[in-house]
């Protein structure tokens, strides 16, 4: 008797437990989506990440309409060429927020967009430094993406004055059980930085926004997978991270050296930018300072956490090289099995550099004991450079060099432009 009712009682724990199982909660947003994410039959899931897409740059002259067009052209060049896109990932400067109206600051989203939206395409962002300005407010970027069912950006920690706003993660789930437990899960995080939306200081400058992931998400972090995986029986589940600015940890590693074989890509931002940069430590307001250290809580999460595979950002237009990360810097060592720092390429024609213009594709197969993870770049000639593994050797393996080339018909320097509203530097 006793037995069976603490049988009984378990069983309502357990049920209990299941109803409010972490993936089962997708749909919290009404506009969202609801659909699952699932594999394909072949146990693929291709990801297509554009990133540092910069649209709205100097609507007053021909110029800037023209990197749009251009930008757009990378879009459908890219989709065309990857027939299997599964889900885009819009890395973080989809806008430049300095060059906008307040009246139609967002609308620039509505031409990103159009390319998925002809292929009925899913997406999901993070927001970038430049989508947050005095005219373009990261809320009302978000309202525009989720006017339509195909977006998948969302937030799940509504304190946006802290926290950011594209902090959220999409459950991936095996084709044949799209009820089952995710085999994969997607992290999303809000670097923040740029401007205030609608803000002066008494002296009539903008007002900065930090520029990193917060403490607070590290820990929502940490706790929703924590939840994920004990309503996964313990099992680890394996991830994938965006966040637009990249963490100290990859000036650190930048610094030890970037091998044009064992990490193949462009090195060109050399000391590349990164978050909690231009800050001082424990600073609230910027000031000056060279680097304040305001992500450690952030870069501990990502070197603590288990199946964590690979962290993608962009930012730094001018590289596009992944590093396996041990976890280790100076003054801070996680134990952990390594996860890879990954950049993008940069996909616009706004923002600096000539760069050619492309997109990194992430191809994840499910395997017996987790995940495969080949990641390359397609750019916009067609060509396909820098095609790696993500496995427990990357870093050891060799790989052909990515050339360096720049998109033949060279956008001006940044110097020449005729906007006043470009400070640099401009990342
Ligand atoms: C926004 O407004 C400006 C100023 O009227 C205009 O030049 C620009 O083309 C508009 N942009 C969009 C995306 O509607
Ligand atoms: C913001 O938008 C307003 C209204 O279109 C425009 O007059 C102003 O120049 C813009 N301000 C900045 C800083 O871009
Ligand atoms: C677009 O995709 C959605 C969700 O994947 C699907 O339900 C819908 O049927 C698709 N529409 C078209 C026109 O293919
Ligand atoms: C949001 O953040 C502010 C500032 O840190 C804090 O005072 C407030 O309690 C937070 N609100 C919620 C709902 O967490
Ligand atoms: C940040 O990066 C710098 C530059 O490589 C490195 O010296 C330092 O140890 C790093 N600090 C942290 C806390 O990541
Ligand atoms: C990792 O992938 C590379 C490239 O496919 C391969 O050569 C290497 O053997 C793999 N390492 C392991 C441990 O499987």
């Amino acid at each position: 008797m006793l037995f069976a009712s603490v049988v009984r009682i378990l069983d309502l724990v357990v049920l209990g437990r299941l109803s409010s199982v972490p993936w089962r909660k997708q749909a919290s947003n009404g506009d969202q989506d609801s659909a699952p994410l699932t594999f394909r039959p072949d146990g693929t899931f291709q990801i297509s990440i554009f990133e540092d897409l910069h649209f709205g740059e100097n609507a007053w002259d021909t110029w800037g309409p023209q990197q749009d067009i251009n930008s757009v052209k990378v879009l459908n060049t890219v989709l065309d060429t990857e027939p299997a896109i599964d889900l885009v990932v819009l890395n973080g400067d989809l806008i430049t927020g300095e060059n906008t109206f307040l009246e139609n600051s967002t609308h620039y989203l509505d031409q990103i967009i159009a390319p998925l939206l002809d292929r009925n395409l899913t997406w999901a962002s993070t927001y970038g430094n430049h989508d947050s300005d005095f005219n373009l407010s990261r809320s009302a970027l978000l309202a525009r993406e989720q006017q339509h069912p195909n977006a998948r950006t969302t937030n799940m920690l509504p304190n946006t004055t802290t926290a950011g706003v594209t902090n959220y993660y999409l459950p991936i789930h095996p084709h044949a059980c799209p009820s089952c437990a995710p085999a994969l899960l997607l992290w999303f995080f809000d670097s923040r930085g740029g401007f205030a939306f609608q803000q002066t200081t008494s002296s009539g400058a903008r007002v900065g926004q930090p520029n990193w992931v917060d403490a607070p998400v590290a820990t929502w972090f940490r706790d929703t997978n924590a939840a994920l995986v004990a309503a996964n029986d313990g099992q680890l589940i394996p991830a994938l991270a965006f966040v637009h600015i990249p963490i100290n940890a990859s000036l650190a590693l930048q610094d030890r050296g970037v091998d044009e074989h064992r990490q193949p890509g462009i090195n060109d931002d050399v000391p590349l930018a990164r978050q909690a940069q231009g800050w001082c430590p424990g600073g609230t307001d910027g000031g000056g300072c060279e680097y304040g250290g305001q992500d450690g809580a952030f870069m501990e999460a990502v070197a603590g956490t288990e199946g964590l595979v690979a962290v993608f950002s962009g930012h730094d237009h001018g590289d596009s090289w992944c590093y396996r990360w041990d976890g280790v810097v100076e003054g801070m060592a996680v134990e952990g099995k390594g996860v890879t720092l990954c950049f993008g390429q940069r996909s616009g024609y706004g923002g600096y550099g000539s760069w050619i213009r492309g997109a990194r594709q992430v191809v994840v197969t499910m395997e017996e004991d987790g995940v495969q993870v080949d990641t390359f770049v397609r750019l916009e000639s067609g060509d396909v450079v820098g095609a790696v593994t993500l496995n427990e050797t990357y870093g050891l393996d060799s790989y052909p060099a990515t050339p360096n080339d720049k998109t033949r018909c060279p956008t001006l320097p940044q110097a020449s432009l005729p906007s006043p509203l470009l400070p640099p530097p401009y990342h």
